[in-house]
């Protein structure tokens, strides 16, 4: 009995450790990933290529595949998300060296394709809200959602500048009702050439398509799943008219 109730502890505190894993504190963006939005996801593997496969690869992920699932036209996908020299066949890889990378900023840029699962898509949307000025930092930004990051902000030109304004300690005023969580801390000292809505579209479909990325077969899955369940639904009706009909003599 005893080893049961610490086996169903054990089980509720690793569901429960996903919120806390990374960072510890709460995110400030709410943030749900959308899989049916495919135009979304197209645009955001249009960012991924122009502002991120410089540092990040994914490589578990092929041009091609990427392009079948997302709809994209051949001739589109070669002009606008491949280096000349690449194949569809090919996997995205960054076009850093690792060991250079690992140089320049410290750490080399992880790959991405599984990230969102590993981190949540709700904590990369953040990641990518939360960077601002910091001037002890060699790269002069910080990131709430990784303190200490040494990615710099490379979608600054984009968001523009931000600063971060620091919480009252009494939670008074309306960002503080509740006590613990106070809306985004953050205030826009230089726009950047999208407006702060822009912006968080930008960001959306970038994760979303990395949301797509992680599991490029959840569409296929879920329809198959909807399928198999109409079909055992169907064949219970099926099976229990057959079961009266065959019976129906014996009684
Ligand atoms: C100039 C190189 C560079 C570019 C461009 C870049 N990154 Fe990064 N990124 C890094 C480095 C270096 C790290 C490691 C940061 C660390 O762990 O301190 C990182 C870390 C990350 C992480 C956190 C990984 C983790 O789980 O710890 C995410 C998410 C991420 N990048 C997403 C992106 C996205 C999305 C883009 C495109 C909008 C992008 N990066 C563009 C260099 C880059």
């Amino acid at each position: 009995m005893q080893r049961i109730k610490t086996f169903l502890i054990a089980v509720a505190l690793s569901a429960a450790a996903p919120a806390y894993a990374a960072g510890g504190h709460a995110l400030t963006y709410k943030f749900t990933p959308d899989s049916n939005n495919v135009q979304s996801a197209q645009r955001g593997a249009r960012n991924f290529m122009n502002y991120c496969s410089g540092c990040h690869s994914m490589k578990h992920l092929r041009y091609g595949r990427l392009a079948n699932d997302l709809n994209i036209p051949e001739d589109l996908l070669k002009a606008n998300l491949m280096f000349t020299s690449e194949k569809p066949g090919d996997h995205i890889i960054s076009s850093m060296p690792a060991m250079e990378a690992a140089k320049w900023f410290g750490q080399p840029p992880p790959d991405l394709t599984v990230e969102t699962r590993m981190r949540g898509a709700d904590w990369v949307y953040n990641f990518l809200m939360t960077f601002y000025v910091d001037g002890a930092k060699p790269s002069g930004v910080n990131n709430l959602t990784l303190p200490g990051a040494s990615m710099p902000h490379v979608l600054m030109d984009l968001q523009g500048v931000q600063v971060k304004v620091e919480e009252k300690a009494e939670g008074h005023g309306e960002a503080g009702h509740g006590g613990g969580h106070a809306g985004p801390k953050f205030e826009l000292v230089q726009p950047g050439k999208l407006s702060p809505d822009e912006y968080k579209k930008f960001v959306a479909d970038t994760v979303n398509f990395m949301h797509y990325a992680a599991e490029p077969g959840r569409n296929a899955r879920i329809s198959l799943g909807y399928k198999v369940m109409l079909f055992l639904f169907l064949f219970t009706i099926l099976a229990y008219l057959m079961k009266k009909e065959w019976w129906k003599d014996v009684h």
